[in-house]
């Protein structure tokens, strides 16, 4: 048997459902924030990942799934959506519209060589958005606020977030220097890859997993420390904004995120929910200024967020909290006859169009085996299509909750169903004292304001 590579998932069933609802949940949000869509290729030139995401990370010199093409050319899978977005915004002049700053979203699959364990994949899907344009304090703490906002509508609780700042270049230089002077005394305790680092890149000894634990990590200099005053009036609006607009935030100096291209604000979401695991950060995100000058577009500010899906997912799973997922169709139609078969084609294909779910047999099964099918549908009504009562115009339909029966002239079918299906009053944001704030996406909140 052919199995499925190592780290990825096969997503089908109710769980599949479950992501298409968060997904929707998600493109209603990033509407509301005039997010637009974006889809850029699943692979990209080597370069670019290289020149974007950074040469010292872990992701690009451990993680990347790389490949020669037919043609002789170095290509990567995307490890993660941003130097795509950002090569995007160049190769298309996005710079130069009217319309500034450019915001734009995306949800879809990355790809990282990674060990593989509970909420860490080699296939994971990242949802997130960038805001390009701006360097505005207000545009960091906006970004902050609405990966908060999308995990609060869907219904999760438990979350935490953490912030800090890098500093502007000349803060990140002295950081840097101070970083130095704190790691070469210890250089023989550190792992190879640090050692490595030490000239190349400190800042990345700070997220090395081999060393976390030893005390010269403990003991290491605090960026905050090292911001200068421009820096850190910058970070204090931003922790204004976040305070007008009610986020709750730590700011934590720890957080130094995996990546090359940051400064000024960084920020992580970490599930905050007993025994979630080791994977615990959701979402991650920050400035990112110099990383379109890098890539070869004018100076351009810009800030973002990805979250990672699968362990979304796995977060509300752990919370317990309840998705509405359909699992219901509203008719089932059956028949005995051939003639009655070719109505039923005709009238699944009529109905679907008019927007009902609409199910018939294609087993050639028996009237009793046929009625089980709905039943295992879970289908609000049944319709056995009878040749004689065609020849009138009619049918007799049996709402399988009340086992009700009534014969309905066909002009009135959909009228009938329109009239008669009751859709499930499931909010789904998992709120019961509706006061989630989860605004229009939830149903239960639309149906308080509509009473
Ligand atoms: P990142 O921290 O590398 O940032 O990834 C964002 C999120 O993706 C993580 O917080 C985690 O939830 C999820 N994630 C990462 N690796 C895995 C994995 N192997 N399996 C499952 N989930 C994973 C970025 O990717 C940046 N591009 C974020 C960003 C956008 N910064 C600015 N704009």
């Amino acid at each position: 048997m052919i199995t499925k590579p190592k780290g990825t998932k096969d997503i089908y069933g109710v769980e599949a459902k479950r992501w298409q609802y968060v997904s929707k949940v998600i493109d209603e949000v990033m509407e509301k924030y005039n997010y637009n869509f974006i889809r850029v290729p699943v692979f990209e030139a080597s370069e670019l990942f290289h020149r974007g995401v950074g040469e010292t990370t872990d992701i690009v010199t451990k993680e990347t799934y790389d490949f020669t093409d037919r043609g002789g050319r170095c290509m990567t899978l995307r490890p993660e959506g941003t130097a795509g977005v950002a090569r995007c915004f160049i190769e298309n002049k996005m710079y130069g519209d009217n319309n500034q700053p450019i915001k734009l979203y995306y949800n879809c699959p990355m790809y990282r060589y990674e060990r593989p364990q509970a909420g860490r994949y080699r296939e994971l899907t990242q949802f997130g958005y960038e805001l390009i344009g701006s360097d505005d304090p207000l545009a960091d703490a906006e970004v902050i606020s609405l990966a908060v906002n999308i995990y609060k509508i869907l219904g999760l609780k438990g979350i935490k977030v953490n912030i800090n700042s890098l500093g502007d270049a000349e803060s990140r230089n002295n950081y840097r220097e101070a970083l130095i002077n704190h790691f070469k005394p210890h250089i023989d305790e550190l792992c190879s890859d640090c050692k490595e680092r030490l000239e190349k890149n400190p800042l990345r000894i700070l997220d090395c997993k081999v060393d976390a634990d030893k005390e010269v990590m403990k003991t290491a200099p605090k960026t905050i420390d090292y911001l200068n005053k421009e820096s850190k009036e910058r970070f204090e609006k931003v922790k204004e904004y976040l305070e007008v607009m009610g986020v709750e935030y730590i700011v934590d100096p720890s957080v130094v995120r995996g990546l090359d291209y940051y400064n000024h604000t960084v920020f992580e979401v970490e599930a905050d929910i007993e025994g979630f695991g080791a994977q615990n950060v959701i979402g991650g995100g920050g400035r990112y200024n110099g990383m379109i000058e890098q890539l070869g577009g004018p100076s351009t500010p810009a800030i973002g967020f990805a979250a990672g899906f699968d362990r979304l997912m796995l977060a509300l799973e752990y919370e317990k909290v309840n998705i509405p997922v359909n699992e219901s169709v509203d008719l089932f139609l059956l028949y005995v006859n051939d003639d009655e078969k070719k109505y039923a084609a005709y009238l699944t294909n009529e109905l679907r169009m008019n927007g009902f779910v609409v199910e018939t047999d294609y087993l050639n099964r028996s009237l009793k085996a046929g009625f089980k099918q709905a039943d295992r549908l879970n289908s609000k009504f049944t319709i056995v299509l009878n040749s004689e009562m065609l020849e009138n115009n009619e049918v007799k339909i049996k709402n399988n909750k009340t086992k009700e029966e009534e014969t309905i002239s066909i002009d009135a079918l959909i009228y009938y169903l329109d009239e008669n299906i009751i859709e499930d009053e499931n909010c789904g944001c998992s709120h019961d004292d509706h006061e989630c704030g989860c605004g229009d996406s939830c149903k239960c909140h639309n149906k308080d304001n509509n009473e």
